[in-house]
């Protein structure tokens, strides 16, 4: 069933080293994982070759294309403890050069009067044409995951992914720590709100919300996570702490909502918190568990909601699978995404309690201070923007 080679590819951010930054963004990667039927080597994607035609570019304009290949390989490494469940799947990682999570289709003009690209959607269509023809049509088991803007490009592009395949084939998706929520910062201003409204209208994204969201609600409302889980088809499993280190930094406790430095030390590990930091932690957390809540109740979906103070659990080997993984029903990240996907137990819905209950907690967890390039200089949001 799942050959032993690796599909890869990636689309280039390496261009983007000028830009500034974006957005729900951050990160990085939308992993496609398929278990392909035949067709064992190694196939280097020249992908997109008609991408400028199909206006599939990157933000400054050019084809999505490579990065250097140790970038690529690396990215891969991190991808090769996937566990025994997934270890000899193909895998395509895309990397993300639009600013958007593959959502937006327009232009707009850098500081310097430069175009910018938004033209994620279109790179996504393409991306997966192509990958399509290549093989992915043949594919008997699926799966689209992604973390942090990855994450919601995975719920964006779940249904889409879902479509393209045959009903009999197990296409999934996996959607980690890209559960923004819609909340009020310490200052009581929708920071996550603002952040959102500026990458919608910039980017004008719009075709990818679903339809029945639309009709009550306008195009940043729809563009959170709690909003697209309700439309989505397929079966889909939400991996997301809900004391995400990414969120609580940036969307609970952005730098400039509290006085002086009353939150440093709390934001920078969970440990620091005063009892009254914890019980602002607690309701967000209340929040999240509350905006998962409808999902409990739907068919092939699956939670797995710990109360780690980290972000991204799914790209890391010690998070996803290791004796210091996060475990909730004695199951590591990579046993429950493996039960869940294969239909092993009844049900993967795991809520865990506040936190510090859960023992499996671990100080070494990533928390994605990402340094990297930033993508959208039209934005000046706070500086951990990742
Ligand atoms: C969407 O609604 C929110 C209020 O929930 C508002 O703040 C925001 O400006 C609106 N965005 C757009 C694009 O209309
Ligand atoms: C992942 O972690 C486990 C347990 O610590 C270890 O045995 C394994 O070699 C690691 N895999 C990779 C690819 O680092
Ligand atoms: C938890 O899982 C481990 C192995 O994964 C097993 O040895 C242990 O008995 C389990 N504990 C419980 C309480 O189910």
């Amino acid at each position: 069933m799942a050959t032993s080679s690796e599909l890869r590819s990636t689309l280039l951010p390496s261009r983007l080293r000028g830009h500034s930054a974006v957005a729900a963004a951050s990160v990085l990667m939308l992993l496609l994982l398929a278990a392909v039927a035949h067709g064992a080597e190694l196939v280097e994607l020249t992908l997109l070759t008609g991408a400028q035609e199909k206006g599939a570019v990157c933000l400054d304009g050019t084809p999505p294309g490579y990065p250097p290949a140790e970038r690529l390989w690396l990215r891969n490494t991190q991808l090769a403890h996937l566990s025994s469940d997934f270890y000899n799947w193909n895998k395509v990682v895309l990397r993300y050069c639009d600013g958007a999570s593959f959502a937006g289709d327009a232009e707009g003009q850098d500081k310097d009067g430069s175009t910018l690209y938004f033209r994620g959607l279109r790179i996504w269509d393409a991306v997966v044409d192509e990958l399509m023809e290549k093989g992915l049509a043949s594919a008997e088991q699926a799966l689209l995951s992604g973390c942090s803007a990855g994450g919601l490009a995975t719920l964006l592009h779940c249904n889409d992914f879902h479509a393209r395949f045959p009903k009999e084939v197990s296409a999934k998706c996996l959607p980690d720590a890209g559960f923004f929520l819609n909340i009020e910062d310490l200052s009581g201003e929708r920071h996550m709100l603002s952040i959102f409204n500026e990458i919608v209208q910039l980017q004008n994204v719009r075709e990818i919300l679903p339809k029945d969201c639309l009709a009550k609600k306008n195009r940043t409302e729809c563009f959170f996570a709690a909003e697209l889980v309700k439309s989505i088809d397929a079966p889909t499993l939400i991996v997301n702490s809900a004391y995400d280190s990414w969120q609580i930094q940036n969307v609970l406790a952005p730098t400039g909502s509290y006085p002086a430095d009353s939150w440093s030390s709390c934001k920078a590990d969970i440990r620091n918190c005063s009892p009254t930091q914890s019980q602002v932690l607690n309701g967000f957390r209340n929040k999240l568990v509350d905006d998962v809540e409808v999902l409990t109740d739907k068919k092939g979906w699956g939670l797995f909601i710990d109360s780690c103070f980290t972000h991204c659990q799914t790209p890391y080997n010690i998070s996803w699978n290791s004796p210091a993984s996060p475990a909730l029903g004695n199951k590591t990240v990579a046993e429950a995404v493996g039960d869940w996907y294969f239909e092993r137990s009844q049900e993967v819905k795991e809520i865990d309690c506040e936190y510090p209950c859960n023992p499996t907690c671990s100080s070494q967890l990533p928390q994605m201070h990402w340094t990297g390039p930033r993508i959208l200089p039209v934005y000046q949001p706070s500086s951990e923007f990742i």
